[in-house]
């Protein structure tokens, strides 16, 4: 038997453990470990990986194998049996960059968390194995929960981030003009999008701005369509166009093409589909797109399905996910379809 931590916004575990028992990956529920967070066991360690891999899931940010359990309880724990435990871990290859990453998922004394990422790297780099904070190629991740700490590898693919439990952080920055940047950046960070500096973007529904400046951060010129004003910081920076109209205007009247189309409007998400696919006609050959769908209250899950098959039908489908920085909404990753690549539009 082998035993999955899985982690999504607290809001979003039972659509996240939904998609794990119905994604094919034979499993028996356990417990709740904290709000969001689900362990779960299953019969075969590959076959669950491959089912995650083939049907990879929305509403899951993070997922932690737990590959031996350890008793940790009390001010001082028995550190010869946790390293001994790190010893036993079958496999850790020790050829590739590895990130230790402890993750209390209830109070622990002080100090405890950076002190056991502390041994445990430095356990791992007297063992050879190349110890990273960043860019790990696979963790080894130390789950505290329920009086034990359970110990794990995986490569970064199967994990789906590389940050503890999914939760990326940034650091606030001083132009920052809207919190919603993160939500740019962490998509940015997880796909693989060639974006080439001085290229050019659309980005619809873009007031205040932070999407906008985000790509400017990235070298690209911008068109900024909101009937909303722009932050000042943003609306003046001479690359970036501001079309003071609806997008449903903009995308009806314009014959230009774009590297990139961004849209985080504040819209139903099947409405907001509908716009993406009259974009793509936008989009030159190998352009990326990326938008969040706003979700409802009831039965996100299948507001999810249905607009991504929407997509479907005129985009390839890079990934789909509630991000960290996503709130009641999922950020999904297009590309435009080779198919339709070098047509002359109407
Ligand atoms: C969440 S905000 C976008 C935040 C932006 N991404 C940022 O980083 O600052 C949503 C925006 O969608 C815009 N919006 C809603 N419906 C729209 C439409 N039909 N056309 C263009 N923009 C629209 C709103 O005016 C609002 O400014």
């Amino acid at each position: 038997m082998w035993t999955w931590i899985v982690t999504a916004a607290p809001d979003s575990g039972a659509a996240a453990l939904n998609e794990i028992q119905k994604g094919s990956v034979p499993s028996r529920f356990c417990s709740w470990l904290a709000p969001g967070v689900a362990q779960f066991t299953s019969a075969d360690r590959a076959t669950t990986q491959r089912a995650l891999r083939e049907r990879p899931p929305i509403f899951v940010r993070h997922v932690s194998a737990v590959d031996l359990q350890v008793p940790c309880t009390g001010p001082s724990w028995d550190w010869d049996a946790v390293l001994a435990a790190v010893s036993g871990l079958d496999n850790l290859d020790k050829s590739l960059r590895t990130s230790v990453q402890v993750r209390p998922l209830e109070p622990i004394p002080s100090g405890m968390r950076q002190e056991l990422t502390r041994r445990v790297s430095s356990h791992l780099t007297d063992r050879g194995v190349p110890i990273v904070v960043a860019g790990p190629q696979q963790v080894v991740s130390i789950v505290l929960a329920q009086g034990t700490a359970g110990l794990g590898v995986l490569s970064l693919d199967d994990a789906l981030s590389a940050w503890p439990g999914g939760e990326c952080r940034f650091k606030r920055t001083e132009g920052q003009v809207s919190r919603a940047e993160f939500k740019l950046l962490e998509a940015l960070d997880l796909y693989p999008i060639l974006i080439c500096d001085g290229a050019t973007a659309l980005d619809l529904g873009a007031a205040p701005g932070g999407w906008t400046r985000v790509l400017r951060e990235r070298g690209l010129h911008v068109t900024a369509v909101d009937p909303a004003v722009l932050d000042a910081r943003v609306a003046g920076d001479p690359h970036v166009r501001h079309v003071q109209q609806s997008a449903q205007s903009f995308l009806r009247s314009t014959r230009e093409r774009f590297a990139v189309v961004v849209n985080d409007m504040k819209m139903d998400a099947r409405a907001s589909c509908a716009l993406m696919v009259q974009a793509e006609d936008c989009l030159e050959p190998g352009g990326f797109g990326v938008m969040t769908l706003k979700l409802p209250e009831k039965h996100p899950e299948l507001t999810v399905r249905d607009s991504l098959d929407r997509l479907r039908v005129t985009y390839d489908l890079v990934g789909a996910r509630q991000l960290f920085h996503n709130r009641s909404e999922v950020t999904v990753v297009l590309r435009k379809r080779e198919a339709h690549d070098g047509g002359e539009r109407a």
